[in-house]
């Protein structure tokens, strides 16, 4: 993207991305996501030279450990789940600055300790009072946690420093839980100063739908209904409920659990206008635009627009498997879906009447996740003698794996005769750029620590994500006459149903 030196926006861009060293300190310092995410990705940012020097991590949860112990334990799943491998010299140097501080969540003494445990690290380091706290505990914590740090003075910035809080999802589990929890939030820290983790805002290839849109002239012209016959967001995953998730899963499923927030999060990159600067508000209006513009759905559109199904036994690469209800922790009889599939409209003037089809699905064949905007067919004047093939011109992002852009199109094949056949420009981000994409938690927690909430979702986004799913939900859960549950076989992709759903149009869902 060429952008002028006295252009504001190239100020922006650049001006992005410098982390301040802070002290972090981890709720649910021993919990999985610490494990296999968090640590990980500081670790990583470590090996990359991108942390900001001086940083410390403190981990606080209730067991007796002490730094070594949990050090030690932390290098363990780091070997496991480093994406670069594990370099013992570059641990050393990283674990250097992590911490433990014991104490249980409810006692607010702890909190008042925590903080002279972080006066102390300010008074010895760079850290600057800068502090940065992290909700990776299960949900029902968030509040008392809050209530405590504000209680130990801890969300208030001293001295200079800054007091941020990052929170995980599930960001409540209904409109009215989420706004408790955003009550309790802004009672305790500025909104500037909250930050709502949504990893798949972090992922590489969804911060390049909007530089595909807005740095490239040539795909914003068509980005319209006019053009676009109808767009698809797939996120299917080959995972059940593995390392008992199903008790957290089966009173949550597939709609609050993926598409409440990841999935609404790209339907908002894909759908916004052009913002009209990079800043973290100007995206963030935009985005709550297009959530505001979907179209609500009562009971009867609900039957009509969305497909819920579970699970049955089945396979996955010739290992037998079981069906959801089969699975460990699910309640007899659960009526929690694991697969939903969804046709929604957004009532604005660029998207007047093209349908947007939204599916995830647990134990489908892959993991993959993409977005395939399909654009309406050209007059068939010329070529309707030719066998008719299916013509129309294809954008594909690829979010995971195999990140990249193609683009379908129709081509002569070489020879004598008129033949068309499908080809397919494509773009590979490994190949293009000789490398992978780093962990989404890495960029995340970079921007908390440089202060920049673009990739975090703002306070009404996530109430205005939960009003269009509480309907659904609701004619699912209160109503005498609800609607179906399908089923599929573990290893398909997905229902008849779901099939049906975009055949009604004349639709297909891309095979991926
Ligand atoms: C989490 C969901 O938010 O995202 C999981 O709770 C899901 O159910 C996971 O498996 C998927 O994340 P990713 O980055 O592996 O696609």
């Amino acid at each position: 993207m060429s952008i002028s030196s006295n252009n504001p926006l190239r100020e922006e861009l650049l001006s992005r991305q410098v982390a301040k060293p802070c002290s972090m300190v981890i709720f649910g310092a021993t919990g999985d996501l610490t494990h296999r995410k968090l640590i990980p990705a500081l670790y990583n940012l470590a090996a990359d030279n991108d942390l900001p020097p001086g940083l410390k991590v403190t981990g606080f949860a209730r067991r007796e450990k002490n730094d070594l112990s949990w050090r030690n334990e932390l290098e363990e799943s780091n070997r496991k789940n480093s994406r670069s491998g594990h370099d013992p010299e570059t641990w050393k140097n990283f674990a250097a600055s992590i911490s433990y501080h014991q104490g249980d969540l409810n006692d607010t003494e702890a909190y008042h300790d925590l903080a002279k445990h972080l006066d102390s690290i300010d008074d010895a380091s760079t850290t600057q009072h800068n502090r940065l706290f992290y909700l990776s505990t299960a949900p029902e914590f968030f509040p008392v946690v809050l209530e405590n740090l504000k209680a130990a003075g801890l969300n208030q910035s001293r001295n200079g420093g800054w007091s941020r809080v990052i929170i995980e999802k599930p960001l409540g589990s209904d409109l009215s839980t989420a706004q408790e929890l955003n009550r309790v939030l802004s009672n305790t820290f500025n909104e500037d100063d909250t930050y709502r983790i949504d990893h798949y805002l972090g992922k590489e290839t969804a911060q390049n739908i909007m530089i595909l849109r807005f740095a490239n002239a040539i795909f914003e012209p068509l980005w319209r209904s006019r053009f676009i016959e109808q767009v698809q967001i797939t996120c299917a995953e080959d995972l059940g409920m593995e390392g008992g998730r199903g008790g957290y899963y089966d009173t949550a499923g597939a709609t609050r659990d993926m598409v409440q927030n990841h999935l609404m999060q790209l339907l908002c990159l894909i759908a916004m206008e052009p913002p009209t600067d990079l800043s973290a508000d100007s995206v963030r209006d935009e985005k709550v635009k297009v959530l505001r513009s979907l179209r609500r759905m009562g009971p009867d559109e609900v039957k009509r627009n969305v497909v819920r199904a579970q699970y049955t036994s089945g396979e996955i690469n010739g290992q037998p498997l079981p069906g959801y209800l089969q699975e460990e922790r699910i309640t007899e009889n659960s009526r929690t879906e694991s697969y939903v599939a969804m046709r929604v409209f957004i009532d604005n003037w660029r998207w007047e009447g093209t349908p947007f089809y939204i599916r995830m699905g647990k134990r489908l064949p892959k993991k993959a996740t993409e977005i395939s905007l399909h654009l309406k067919r050209p007059p068939n004047v010329l070529f309707q003698k030719l066998p008719s093939i299916d013509g129309s011109n294809v954008l594909t992002m690829r979010i995971q794996p195999d990140e990249g852009v193609s683009v379908r199109m129709l081509s002569k094949l070489p020879g004598n005769d008129l033949k068309i056949e499908p080809v397919k420009m494509d773009f590979h981000y490994l190949s293009s750029f000789g490398k992978g994409s780093p962990e989404a938690y890495e960029r995340l927690l970079l921007d908390a620590m440089a202060g920049d909430a673009t990739l975090f979702a703002r306070r009404d986004e996530v109430e205005n994500a939960w009003l269009f799913i509480d309907a659904i939900q609701n004619a699912w859960h209160d109503n005498d006459n609800p609607p179906a549950m399908a089923e599929y076989p573990a290893g398909s992709w997905g229902p008849v149903e779901a099939d049906q759903l975009l055949g009604e149009r004349g639709h297909k869902w891309r095979e991926i």
